[in-house]
């Protein structure tokens, strides 16, 4: 099928994709009718597992992000430090499991043949970034990430392994996939903005970004990681 002019990458993204090994890149991965389907799963998880202010190791300073998670266990954060649980910090009832429409998704896209463990679930309101950070508070790094987004644009930035490495910046938009396996499992990632208007998805306008993540590895059977 012939791809509509939305699915094909931009240039900027193009050049990340082909700096960073292992980057892979599903502009319109979701169509309209799957955003709104993937919605309704995600104000179900929410109605369960309300949005909750994670807040810096050591600091205790809030992130700009508001978090929530579904999947056997959650990433969390707070003064304590950063780690996966089973249950919510706030209500403490366990995380809803994951939606089936995220699964598939999984299954398209990651290449993997064990199911996700957990799911991030990031919001952003208009004026909400996520500094550069790797993804490394799993077991599991033969596991790919899969992230996917709702709502208005943003700018997200990928680099390599090391903090100092180049990097590249690029839009990603509502239903766009990105998934990071391989040489990019590690690479450095961040939003730098959010893009606000620029997409009718969200009544109450910012973004989601849903991130699928392997915790454990597959021959271990402790599934509770909690500090
Ligand atoms: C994350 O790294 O957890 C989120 C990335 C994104 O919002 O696209
Ligand atoms: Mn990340």
């Amino acid at each position: 099928m012939k791809p509509n002019v939305q699915q094909i990458p931009a240039a900027t993204a193009l050049a990340a994709a082909a700096a960073v090994s292992g980057l892979r890149l599903c502009p319109g991965y979701l169509d309209r009718s799957r955003q709104n389907e993937l919605l309704a799963a995600l104000r179900e998880v929410l109605a369960v597992a309300p949005l909750f202010t994670p807040r810096m190791p050591v600091s205790g300073r809030p992130f700009t992000v508001r978090m929530s998670n579904c999947g056997p266990l959650g990433w969390v954060s707070d003064v304590n430090g950063y780690r996966y649980a089973p249950a919510h910090p706030e209500t403490g009832r366990p995380w809803p499991s994951i939606p089936a429409i995220l699964l598939e998704a999984w299954q398209e896209l990651g290449f993997y043949p064990h199911p996700p463990e957990a799911c991030l679930i990031n919001f952003y309101g208009p004026a909400a970034k996520m500094g550069l950070h790797q993804d490394r508070d799993e077991q599991d790094f033969d596991a790919p990430v899969v992230s996917l987004s709702l709502g208005d644009s943003c700018l997200f930035r990928i680099g390599g392994r090391r903090r100092n490495d180049p990097t590249h910046s690029f839009r990603l938009h509502s239903g766009d996939a990105v998934i990071l396996g391989g040489g990019a499992r590690l690479a450095f990632h961040g939003v730098d903005r959010i893009l606000p208007g620029t997409s009718t998805l969200l009544a109450e306008g910012g973004r989601f970004n849903l991130t699928l993540r392997r915790v454990t590895r597959p021959d271990s059977q402790n599934i509770g990681l909690s500090a």
